[in-house]
């Protein structure tokens, strides 16, 4: 029987047992899905990504988007595109736009600024998933609107983050991450699972590290080995075990809004109507206009390139009802208390 008490107290032997073993799926996914509806409901919230840039100063030995791989066009969207963008979305009814990007410097204090100011006219939630940035930043943007903030923690295991991001470190990541949270964003954490040299007692920290800062939204995916990066010859992450992990961040976090991630959709054609059933509450349609859309290619056999620029919004809705789920038609900000049952 699976003691749901442990996790959630995030006993760490315990859930390093409950992750390497595999054999208490179905509890898992059935208490997470029963959690799910308990806690923030039938309701599954849109956020439109707008991947404005792919252009990064960062090297993570992972992602496709690393200033050393030269086998990508690069590009950069102007502010007006953004915003022309934004104010399509918004016509389609969609009430989070989230502004994604590498760690792109050419997007100065005042160009965010002004996108914050002129997308707050619509009548949306912002979140910002721009990578690290300067902490006057951050509350200069709250300031005139910005909601959210998204920036995955990777990994909580100190040295494996080290190797994985030269001229960073767990430690630094986490200062941000706590920033966000003190300066009021709604904050997002998250990690992706298969890393190369990543363990159960890995897996189990970023649960820990979730738990302790309290998570507004957690992403997690699995890794997906990039060609033109170092980790070219890596194994990655695996469906059932990111569902097992999307599972028990629902169970350690209930109230947290956990998406059902591109990269899950991308390693299974039903990889996101899993990730639906077992915990999320949350979907990403991408909204990158072409020409620009498969130039933000993170990892190989990315989902959704190729399409109508907007055809993952009527994609996503119908997925939303086919695991008999409620397209959300909200802000979608974290719930606060607990649901009556
Ligand atoms: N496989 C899976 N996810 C990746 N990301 C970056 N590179 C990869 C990859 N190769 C994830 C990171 C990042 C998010 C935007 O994409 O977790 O935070
Ligand atoms: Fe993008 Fe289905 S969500 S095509």
């Amino acid at each position: 029987m699976l003691d749901v008490k442990k996790i959630q107290n995030v006993d760490l032997d315990y859930l390093t047992h409950v992750i390497k073993s595999g054999k208490y799926d179905e509890e898992i996914f059935k208490t997470a899905d029963e959690i799910r509806r308990k806690y923030v409901g039938e309701e599954v919230h849109l956020r439109a990504i707008i991947e404005f840039s792919n252009i990064c100063t960062q090297h993570c030995l992972y992602c496709g988007l690393r200033a050393d791989n030269k086998n990508l066009q690069r590009y950069r969207m102007s502010p007006e595109e953004i915003i022309e963008r934004a104010r399509l979305i918004a016509k389609l009814g969609i009430k989070t736009i989230v502004l994604q990007s590498g760690e792109d410097p050419y997007y100065t204090t005042e160009i965010i600024s002004h996108l914050i100011t002129e997308i707050k006219k619509l009548d949306v939630a912002i979140t910002l998933s721009i990578g690290e940035r300067g902490f006057e930043e951050y509350r200069i943007w709250k300031e005139l609107g910005a909601d959210r903030y998204l920036m995955r923690h990777e990994t909580a295991a100190p040295e494996l983050y080290a190797k994985l991001h030269p001229n960073d470190s767990f430690e630094n990541r986490k200062a941000h991450l706590y920033e966000l949270k003190r300066l009021g964003y709604e904050t997002g954490a998250g990690f992706m699972v298969g890393l190369p040299g990543q363990t159960a007692y890995d897996l189990a920290l970023d649960l820990a590290f979730l738990k302790e800062l309290d998570a507004d939204m957690i992403g997690i995916g699995p890794f997906i080995p990039n060609p033109d990066t170092p980790l070219k010859d890596a194994k990655g992450g695996d469906l059932q075990t990111t569902l097992r992990m999307i599972a028990l961040a629902r169970i350690v976090v209930p109230t947290a809004n956990i998406p059902a991630t591109t990269a899950l959709g991308s390693i299974n054609p039903f990889g996101r109507q899993y990730g639906l059933k077992y915990g999320a509450n949350v979907i990403m349609p991408n909204l990158t206009p072409n020409p620009y859309r498969p130039n933000y290619s993170l990892y190989p056999g990315k989902i959704c390139l190729f399409e109508r620029d907007t055809a993952c919004v009527e994609c996503t809705k119908q997925m939303i009802r086919s695991v008999g789920l409620v397209v959300g038609e909200g802000y979608g900000y974290r719930k606060k208390t607990e649901m009556s049952e």
